[in-house]
């Protein structure tokens, strides 16, 4: 989601309008603004483009408009309608949030009690009415104990007609800066928008809170603090992707955060909870079908290993353009689970209509609410990834393998709680090792042909990271089993053969260094990754020590894109925008 606001200038409207515009990327399911008008805050709102809001916007007669806020939504509590859009109005004041208040529905049942009433489904309602009930004369001190009661993260912009030209505002955990103009202030959640309307501003820290009138009053939690302006970057399109070089870069960086909303209010210490399915949805289910295409079928194959060890339920996972047209057996007693990141897949969505057609249950895991395959499906879990641009998916793919581990854990009533927070951990990336990675790509731009290797939920890690090198660098790649290369495959091995071996600590170690061995007996140039130095190869990354294969995975999984995008960058291609690819197939 992507959140603006704006204070003291001339051109109020336009600033929101176009700076939502600039954050459209990063969610375009609904959109609204409050503005505050001579007296009145005026709030307006529309579903799907922007373009919709700004429309009704150019009907509103403004007198005088002084200050106000905006917001795009990407829903992660609630439809895209109108009303679970923002801003959120309460009787005096309206609020723009950007992240997941994890308490959210233990407040509201408690102003429910004292007779507060709500009308969006959203965790974003309960900050404003929380402020109104906590208003006992003054704003300043209502906002700070209202931001004190919620838990989870966010960005907030808030206006009351309490506080007469004002906008208050806190972060935690969601970004959020603000600008200085000579007439006023300008409020983001990423820079892109400001640029052009102002040259300097402050990034908030977490917990920095405060308000902004002719001046901004800045606090870290009680205590008073000076806001630190810095230049702002002058170029809106690196602005947009953050400083980084291409979109797929940011993306694989932002899986730290990304996954840290996957996961939030649902892996939790007393084990694994979804608002949106409960236990009666899985009863009397003994198998699972799951239907994907691409990256999205690569992450079906890990969710398998994991249910079928841990839930000890039989799981079959099928590329959905080969299932619609087998003729399977369904049978009544299968959920039917169907995986994408766009949930426009004609493939993936015409096995699913299909499975509705013989009376399965049937369950999305997708990024985009409100999409096909989402309104097609009994149930979905929102992936929460953000919007993806890279064609190769990445940060889109850590969320459904990570949905796939929490659902193995709903299904087993397992608690790996910790192993979770530790996967998200290591997909921090670290900078010299992307350095290390970039070195190292130099040497795997020739050759015939990439090999990726491994076992066990390895085996798709491998799938995957063999698609993304293929899609980008168009340098023929294959995942297989490590076990299987002997079968077949081996006969390729010479020095012109590049290996990538993920070796993992935690399974099947000595079974895959022995395939490792074969190879390297046969001359193959090869790249191990693992937690455990081998001497025998060509080149060995690092990871972390650690007794979980999850955690393995996800570490090795940040370092396969990293590999797959510098080689290809090394190559001059456009890692965004691959040749013959489209971020979504709505053909057959
Ligand atoms: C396209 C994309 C792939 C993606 C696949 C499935 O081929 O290029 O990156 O994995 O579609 O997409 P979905 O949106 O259903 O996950």
């Amino acid at each position: 989601c992507g959140i603006v606001g704006c204070i003291g200038c001339e051109n109020i409207v336009d600033y929101l309008i176009e700076g939502l515009k600039e954050l459209e990327y990063r969610g375009y399911d609904s959109a609204g603004v409050a503005i505050k008008d001579k007296n009145e805050i005026k709030v307006i709102k529309a579903v799907g483009k922007l373009k919709n809001l700004e429309d009704k916007i150019k009907k509103v007669k403004f007198k005088k408009p002084k200050y106000g806020i905006g917001h795009t939504r990407w829903a992660t509590h609630g439809k895209p309608t109108e009303i679970n859009a923002h801003p959120h109005k309460g009787e005096f004041s309206a609020v723009v949030h950007n992240g997941i208040i994890e308490n959210y529905q233990e407040l509201k049942k408690k102003l429910k009690k004292d007779g507060v009433e709500f009308i969006s489904q959203t965790d974003t309602e309960v900050i404003v009415k929380l402020f109104e009930a906590n208003y006992k004369g003054d704003a300043k001190e209502a906002f700070k104990k209202t931001i004190k009661m919620l838990d989870g993260a966010y960005a907030i912009l808030l206006i009351t007609k309490k506080a007469p030209n004002a906008i208050f505002f806190a972060k935690k955990g969601s970004p959020l800066i603000v600008a200085k103009a000579e007439n006023g202030f300008y409020f983001a959640s990423s820079d892109a928008p400001l640029i052009g309307y102002a040259n300097e501003a402050h990034y908030l820290e977490d917990d920095e809170w405060g308000w902004v009138d002719n001046e901004i009053h800045l606090y870290r939690d009680c205590e008073v603090i000076s806001p630190y302006f810095k230049a702002l970057p002058t170029n809106k399109e690196s602005a947009k992707k953050g400083g980084f070089r291409f979109y797929m870069e940011k993306e694989i960086y932002e899986q730290f955060e990304v996954l840290k909303e996957n996961t939030l209010g649902r892996n939790t210490k007393e084990g694994i909870k979804f608002e949106e399915v409960d236990k009666k949805f899985f009863e009397g289910i003994n198998n699972i079908i799951i239907s994907a295409c691409g990256t999205s079928y690569h992450a079906g194959l890990v969710g398998k290993y994991l249910i079928e060890r841990d839930a000890k339920i039989r799981v079959n996972v099928e590329v959905a353009s080969e299932l619609r047209y087998r003729e399977p057996l369904l049978s009544q007693d299968t959920l039917f689970i169907v995986i994408s990141q766009s949930g426009e897949t004609a493939d993936t969505l015409e096995t699913l209509k299909m499975a509705k057609k013989a009376g399965l249950k049937t369950l999305a895991l997708c990024n985009v609410d409100n999409s096909s395959i989402v309104r097609e499906a009994d149930k979905t879990i929102l992936l929460r990834a953000g919007i993806e641009k890279g064609v190769a998916s990445t940060k889109a793919f850590a969320t459904q393998v990570m949905t796939l581990w929490m659902l193995s854990n709903y299904l087993a009533n397992k608690n790996e709680y910790y192993a979770i927070n530790e996967a998200i951990e290591v997909t921090k990336v670290d900078t010299s090792l992307h350095e290390k990675i970039k070195r190292l790509s130099k040497r795997y731009t020739k050759g015939h042909g990439f090999f990726y290797i491994g076992r066990d939920i390895f085996f798709p890690l491998a799938l995957e990271g063999a698609l993304k090198l293929k899609e980008i660098s168009y340098i023929h790649a294959e995942g297989y089993p490590a076990g299987e290369m002997k079968h077949g495959p081996i006969a390729l091995a010479d020095p012109d053969l590049y290996v990538v071996a993920l070796l993992s600590k935690n399974i099947l170690f000595d079974k895959t260094k022995s395939n490792i061995e074969e190879l390297v007996a046969r001359d193959a140039t090869v790249l191990t990754i693992s937690s455990e130095y081998i001497e025998m190869t060509d080149d060995f990354i690092r990871i972390n020590e650690t007794n979980h294969p999850m955690v393995e995975f996800f570490e090795m999984m940040v370092i396969t894109q990293l590999l797959a995008m510098e080689v290809a960058i090394r190559m001059g291609n456009d890692v965004d925008m691959p040749r013959n690819l489209a971020k979504s197939v709505t053909v057959e």
